[in-house]
């Protein structure tokens, strides 16, 4: 969320906890799940080892380099060069913000969609990018139409995010395929942020926006919300080697990668069985279960989705978000996340993140039953 929206947000919790109501919070998609254990034992075993304590060079990364080319194998049948296409991150937050400065000029046109994750807003403004916006409607799965973009728009970078934060849609291979085609055609770098690549339900698997290849294409992971690893900072980098090595220089002159000891643990993560992110995902999955029927059942528009740690419901009638989600905060403890911090086309919707148990976010269905949507202007006296 925005500045601004969070400030009015937390606010609003402390009216409420200060009213002595209970707050459910699921305004932050944060993971409250365990990290696995074997890469908390790496962790704690690297940090008994000295060899761990020094600045990490590129070569001292090699091994979480390698175990995720082996994931992005094993994964989605992906053939990639630990040396030359893969890079460990501090997270795929700080990723973004440095690859948009490592791949574009101040001035640059980056194709943004509407809605999206609020902080590629701030790496834009790092960056000094112009943005032209690629809405995503909700006809469409919240897909781009690109064929709308203008002939005369040159950008250096479209972002995208499937399964999508924070209207949990999801895209296929051949939709990534199409893009990347479109970009390859104009010389646009088709940057993919895929922190919910493992957070998918039922049989539905996310592709890589790599099945599409490599060249023009770079694809952001992240272990915070498939390991739980959040508070660690850790992801990586994959996809076209001229992005890769300028993201590379760039975070050369900002930072010496994750600590070792985290880097250890990513690549024990990375390569455990994908049945443990699957369990990991199915305690989401689970919780969809609960909150969807029971939006459903007070009146509200929601869809399934079939990955990530969202739902995201149109409330009917609801034309300003920040003051409803203020409202049901101060009147009911249920804290969400209002549509309109993602951008004007969130407007009329409002993010719930499933960070709680299936129960509570009944009850937090339940409540929201008794909030109104709009409130009548109060009656001012008519003048004589
Ligand atoms: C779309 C998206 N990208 C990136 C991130 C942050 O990932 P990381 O923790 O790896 O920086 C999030 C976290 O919520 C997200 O939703």
């Amino acid at each position: 969320m925005p500045g601004s929206v969070f400030a009015l947000m937390d606010a609003a919790k402390g009216r409420a906890r200060a009213a002595g109501l209970s707050v459910i919070d699921l305004s932050i998609g944060s993971s409250d799940q365990n990290p696995p254990e074997p890469a908390l034992e790496a962790l704690r075993e690297a940090t008994r080892d000295p060899q761990t304590y020094r600045y990490p060079l590129f070569s001292d990364t090699r091994p979480l380099r390698e175990a995720a080319a082996a994931y992005l194998g094993r994964r989605f049948g992906l053939r990639l060069d630990a040396e030359t296409e893969l890079l460990p991150l501090i997270g795929a937050q700080e990723g973004l913000a440095h690859l948009l400065l490592a791949v574009t000029d101040p001035g640059d046109t980056l194709l943004l969609p509407d809605p999206c994750y609020p902080p590629y807003l701030g790496a834009v403004a790092v960056a000094g990018l112009s943005v032209v916006t690629l809405p995503l409607p909700p006809e469409r799965g919240f897909l781009p139409d690109l064929s709308a973009v203008p002939k005369d728009i040159h950008p250096r970078a479209l972002l995208l995010n499937y399964p999508n934060n924070p209207t949990s849609a999801v895209a296929d291979a051949a939709f990534f395929r199409e893009v990347a085609e479109w970009c390859r055609a104009r010389g646009t770098l088709l940057i993919h942020d895929h922190p919910y690549a493992e957070l998918t339900f039922g049989d539905y698997r996310a592709p890589s926006a790599l099945e599409a290849g490599t060249e023009g294409v770079v694809e952001l992971h992240s272990l915070s919300k498939t390991h739980h690893l959040g508070g660690f900072r850790v992801g990586f980098a994959a996809g076209d080697r001229h992005a890769v090595a300028a993201l590379a220089r760039v975070k050369g002159a900002v930072d010496f990668h994750p600590y070792l000891g985290i880097q250890r643990a990513a690549a024990v993560a990375l390569g455990l069985p994908d049945e443990v992110s699957r369990a990991g995902a199915r305690i989401f999955e689970a919780r969809r279960d609960a909150l969807v029927p029971a939006l459903r059942e007070i009146g509200w528009e929601v869809a399934l989705p079939q990955a990530s740690m969202y739902v995201w419901a149109r409330v009917p009638g609801l034309t300003d978000s920040v003051t409803y989600a203020v409202r049901a905060a101060e009147t009911t403890g249920v804290a969400l996340s209002p549509g309109q911090a993602f951008g004007e086309q969130g407007e009329g919707f409002v993010r719930f993140a499933l960070v709680q148990p299936p129960e509570v976010l009944g009850e937090a269905a339940r409540r929201l039953a008794t909030v109104p949507v709009s409130v009548e202007p109060t009656l001012q006296p008519v003048a004589p």
